[in-house]
């Protein structure tokens, strides 16, 4: 199965967020292989975002993701990377459609909710920052015999 790691940042937390976009997941039928909540240390964020590093953006993007707690998870299904990032929307709240993450619950990109691995690759990268490998629980859902036609 194919995994990708999601972050609920610091906004979705304080907005108590947090249990209606578990539910989009699990309503999907992904399958949640880890989850932690903390406030994350600056390597950790400075690692998870360093594609930006260069841009003008991201000394306010580090401050807001280290502004609070998030809620970091790893999802597993098949093509779960694609699924995830089409669950959370475009990266700009305002321009993202209605019924995603974003297009819900957000307006401003710089507070944008969530996060999602953009690609298989960023997803293995990612989750090796944030999670070791005794940490992703492996385990069967009663209903993925329903949900996956083979
Ligand atoms: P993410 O990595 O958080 O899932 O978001 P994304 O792939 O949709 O967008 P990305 O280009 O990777 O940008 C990372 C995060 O940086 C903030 N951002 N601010 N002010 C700006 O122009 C700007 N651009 C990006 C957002 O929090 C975005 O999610
Ligand atoms: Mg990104």
């Amino acid at each position: 199965m194919d995994r990708t790691f999601v972050m609920i940042k610091p906004d979705g937390i304080q907005r108590g967020l947090v249990g209606e976009i578990i539910s989009r997941f699990e309503a999907k039928g992904l399958k949640l292989s880890a989850s932690r909540f903390e406030n994350l240390p600056d390597t950790r964020v400075t690692e998870q975002y360093k594609e930006h590093l260069a841009k003008p953006f991201f000394p306010s993007l580090k401050q807001y993701i280290m502004g609070g707690p998030c809620f970091l998870m790893v999802w597993e299904g098949r093509n779960v990377v694609s699924i995830a990032r089409k669950l959370i929307g475009a990266t700009n709240p305002a321009e993202a459609l209605p019924g995603t993450i974003r297009g819900d619950f957000g307006i401003d990109i710089g507070r944008n909710v969530i996060h999602g691995s953009d690609s298989p690759e960023s997803a293995i990268r990612e989750i090796a920052i944030h999670f070791g490998q005794n940490e992703l629980v492996s385990y069967t859902r009663i209903d993925e015999a329903v949900i996956y036609e083979y």
